[in-house]
């Protein structure tokens, strides 16, 4: 079996942003990320609101990129963060980065931040941070809506022909959707979840739903990789990250990144590839910034 790394990572070094008015763009973090941001900021822009507001925990990749989004582009950024016992303290690195691209931080407790993707609540948050809803262009958590989705449909386009299967770590499910609904007919994806709860399978069917009308075939998940939980991992998976680091010179992201690939390793030794066949692994996005 061939493992080849499909570098969404550098996506960034070349993108090019096809509206005259916007410009190119050198969005950090990149990654998937882009992919299913870049439909949303099209259409906000073509619709005037100029305000992106959207969801996330204190470590959200998607809130950061989000803010860099918004202050590449123009747009202001509001983030809804998860916790309302982080307000008034320092903010980690994720959420600095945030502010220093812009981002304005609105810290609700858990039981609100569940319930902030109900339009009735969602009304009364943008009402108490004093924002005008026919300026707010919503971004849900994760980024992954029906456009994020058909944004990802490019990366599994650009992938057919290269490897039988092609594996994701998963979120929220919108990049595996788009991606399975952009292979040819023979290919598989295989998509990681990292978070734990056995939700994913039915979230991505929905996204697929909401992007294209019907769920699309040819895709799976292997839901033994999440180690506990989001952000959760454990000394054997920190160490098969070094050592992958190591031995092949790429940084490996560890919230989704290292759990695809020691699923992948695990599923080599169980015999899951035949031999001869090539596994492309999406490489989604780069590690935290330490500092
Ligand atoms: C690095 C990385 N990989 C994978 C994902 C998963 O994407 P999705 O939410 O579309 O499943 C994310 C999303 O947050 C991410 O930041």
């Amino acid at each position: 079996m061939r493992l080849l790394l499909k570098r969404e990572d550098l996506i960034h070094a070349t993108l090019e942003w096809d509206s005259a008015a916007l410009g190119p763009v050198d969005l950090y973090p990149p990654g998937n990320k882009w992919r299913k941001l870049a439909p949303n900021l099209r259409a906000a822009a073509e619709s005037g609101r100029r305000t992106l507001v959207t969801f996330g925990g204190a470590y959200s990749n998607h809130l950061r990129a989000t803010a860099a989004a918004g202050r590449l582009l123009g747009f202001a950024s509001v983030g809804v963060v998860r916790g309302d016992e982080l307000a008034g303290r320092p903010l980690n690195p994720s959420l600095a980065r945030c502010a220093a691209d812009g981002m304005r931080l609105v810290f609700v407790d858990r039981a609100a931040y569940r319930r902030a993707a109900e339009p009735a609540h969602v009304a009364a948050l943008l009402a108490d941070a004093g924002l005008d809803p026919d300026s707010v262009y919503l971004l849900p958590e994760g980024g992954s809506n029906a456009l994020a989705v058909t944004g990802c449909v490019d990366l599994g386009r650009e992938l057919r022909g290269a490897a039988e299967t092609v594996a994701v770590p998963c979120g929220t499910g919108g990049t595996l959707a788009g991606l399975a609904a952009g292979l040819d007919a023979g290919q598989r994806a295989l998509g990681f979840p990292v978070l734990r709860g056995g939700f994913l399978d039915a979230a991505t069917r929905d996204l697929q739903r909401a992007a294209f009308a019907a769920p699309t075939a040819a895709w799976t998940l292997d839901d033994r990789f999440h180690f506990g939980g989001f952000a959760r991992t454990s000394a054997e998976l920190e160490s098969f990250a070094a050592d992958f680091e190591q031995r092949h010179g790429l940084a490996v992201e560890r919230l989704y990144v290292a759990k695809m690939l020691y699923g992948l390793t695990t599923l080599a030794a169980e015999g899951a590839f035949a031999p001869g066949t090539a596994v492309a692994a999406v490489i989604t996005g780069v590690p935290e910034p330490t500092a």
